[in-house]
């Protein structure tokens, strides 16, 4: 980090999280918190919570979260390291002089650098688009019906003919060749030595939620193959969660995400207004991504491509984003390709009358299987009826999937009768989704809805909440039987290597441990972790098993972790150990009182 741990905590020490909120969100105060309306997601109720003598945020709405430093970095798009500044310019303490050593360099990491590198890269291409050598890139975007206006929004850059401008470039800022390999910006050969990777192409910076450039897109300017080359994955980007877009998008507030397939078709419908388009980057939509749209939304309109391939892309979206719980619609394209020729076509209002009529993602589901039947053949039709039934089988709740039947039946004329009894034999075979129930305890279920591995984090997230929940008072109970490295998600056990430390020191602080880390995702995950729901437990005998079962099941997960870690020969050393002492565990009485 930056600056010194103990300079970040007094910044953060001498500004009260609630007056600094205050300055931004109207606050009402209801019990120990303050609550209003979430400035992060749209919302007509409040579900934005701060809490005073935690002097943390966390929305229930949006799951965003963290201390007073990452309200700032999520407010005002900054890096950690400036939130600390304008914090403590606000509250009057000045900070020790920004060391600019190789040793400092070295601590603020290598991620640190391969984004300044990256943020080099793109101001160089955004010159070079505006000066001589870009004319042609100039041009070709200005063909595509961009304004001037729209190509700054983005950054949009050119990288000139030449073999190795940008890396020469590169070094004269001071950049080491290491670091623009790592970058993705250029590739080796005997040959050529070092040379650039982009070149004569138009550019697309890509940005993370906070505007920093993590990587790019270049798109040739005729019909040359690859048609866009895109950055390699590195350490500031990872292609399955950040979507492009999303640093416009997420403070749209429009109630809903367009999500389309390419960089032009965000950029096209930006600049027609919807500020809420966003795309994946170059590869398939991913459950990351569908994660990270749900912190900003329920719903999400679905632009694909209208060809057949959109259509495939688009029918996986839609599982995906229904496996996150987010509704989904679909934008209809016809007669255009995507979304950008729809716009450059027929206009705004027409797409927009497009949004408006977008159709519910079930029955978009339902025209592309019924495509694949052939409705005259009694055989085929009725192999059709039966796909819906076991369409149908799949929503958990039965008044749902009771209005869908009905539509269902309305649509195709059949009646709602015999669909009924088609899902019902349907159901006797496979059994129909059943509705998450919530047992007392709060561990997860292991429902569909949720991958195994989302289901440990949340029990361990469960037990850092019980760990810190009531000023600490359950912690040296739990210490007993779990120790940090039982977390094995890696932020989590960095977490809990902290929290331990400081309980045992009596200087336990929320807040501080999110100051432990820098970027604002991180912030959201510890937010995370030291907020999850725990369920309405009130006896003392109701919380003791609640408490059981939970550190039985996060020391089962951790003890299968390191099994799966072990070589072979260990294994069977351990599995046994393990056993034993989680029969012994299982069998414990974990009491409450003796405290
Ligand atoms: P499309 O081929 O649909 O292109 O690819 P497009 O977005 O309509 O682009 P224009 O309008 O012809 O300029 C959609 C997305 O797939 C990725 C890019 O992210 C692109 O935006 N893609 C496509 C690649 O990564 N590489 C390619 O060669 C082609
Ligand atoms: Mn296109």
């Amino acid at each position: 980090m930056y600056y010194p741990e103990e300079v970040v905590e007094e910044v953060r020490m001498k500004n009260d999280i609630v007056d600094v909120i205050s300055g931004y969100v109207h606050l009402q105060k209801k019990g120990a918190n303050h609550f209003g309306l979430c400035p992060f997601h749209n919302e007509k109720s409040p579900s934005f919570s701060v809490s005073g003598s935690k002097q943390m945020f966390h929305c229930f709405g949006c799951g965003t979260g963290g201390n007073v430093f990452t309200f700032l970095m999520e407010y005002e798009n900054c890096s950690f390291v400036e939130a600390v500044r304008l914090l403590a310019d606000r509250a009057g303490v000045s900070l020790p002089e920004a060391d600019d050593s190789e040793e400092a360099r070295k601590r603020e990491g290598r991620r640190a650098r391969l984004l300044q590198v990256s943020r080099e890269a793109a101001k160089y291409f955004y010159c070079c688009l505006r000066s001589g050598q870009g004319e042609t890139g100039l041009r070709y975007l200005q063909g595509r019906r961009l304004s001037e206006e729209t190509m700054k929004r983005f950054g949009l850059g050119f990288a000139p003919i030449s073999g190795s401008q940008l890396v020469q470039y590169l070094h004269s800022r001071g950049y080491e060749d290491g670091l623009i390999r790592e970058a993705g910006l250029a590739g080796f050969d005997e040959r050529y030595g070092l040379h650039d990777k982009f070149w004569n192409r138009v550019m697309f910076p890509i940005q993370d939620i906070n505007h920093r450039v993590i990587g790019f897109g270049g798109r040739v300017m005729g019909e040359a193959r690859p048609k866009y080359l895109n950055s390699p994955e590195t350490l500031i980007f990872d292609k399955g969660r950040n979507l492009y877009g999303l640093n416009f998008a997420r403070t749209a507030k429009k109630g809903n995400i367009i999500l389309c397939e390419g960089y032009m078709d965000v950029i096209a419908m930006h600049q027609a207004g919807f500020t809420q388009a966003v795309a994946s980057l170059g590869t398939a939509f991913t459950e990351g991504q569908a994660s990270l749209l749900k912190r900003y939304t329920e719903e999400v309109l679905l632009a694909y491509d209208s060809d057949e391939a959109g259509t495939r892309a688009g029918l996986r979206a839609i599982g995906i984003l229904k496996g996150a719980g987010i509704s989904c619609k679909v934008i209809n394209m016809e007669p255009y390709k995507d979304p950008d020729e729809f716009i450059s076509h027929l206009g705004t209002e027409a797409f927009q009358k497009r949004v408006e009529e977008a159709e519910g993602g079930f029955f978009f589901e339902l025209r592309s299987m019924e495509r694949e039947h052939d409705m005259r053949d009694p055989e085929s039709k009725t192999a059709f009826y039966r796909r819906i039934a076991e369409k149908l089988c799949l929503f958990p709740e039965e008044i749902e999937r009771e209005n869908y039947l009905q539509a269902v039946a309305e649509k195709y004329g059949v009646s709602p009768k015999s669909l009924r009894e088609l899902v019902a034999a349907q159901a006797s075979r496979t059994g129909l989704v059943r509705p998450p129930t919530r047992p007392k305890s709060g561990i997860a279920e292991k429902n569909k809805r949720n991958t195994p591995e989302e289901n440990k984090r949340r029990n361990q997230r469960l037990l850092f909440t019980w760990m810190t929940d009531e000023g600490g008072a359950y912690f040296p109970i739990i210490a007993k039987y779990i120790s940090p490295e039982d977390f094995t998600d890696e932020l989590y056990r960095q977490a809990a290597v902290r929290l331990f430390e400081k309980m045992k020191e009596g200087s336990f602080r929320e807040a501080d441990l999110v100051s432990m880390f820098s970027e604002g995702e991180e912030h959201r995950e510890v937010a995370a972790l030291l907020n999850e729901r725990l369920e309405a437990v009130e006896t003392i005998q109701e919380k003791e098993k609640a408490l059981h079962d939970i550190i039985l099941a996060v020391k089962k997960e951790s003890w299968d972790y390191s099994c799966r870690k072990a070589d072979q020969a260990e294994v069977m050393l351990r599995i046994t150990e393990a056993r034993k002492a989680l029969e012994e565990l299982s069998k414990t009485h974990i009491s409450l009182k003796e405290r």
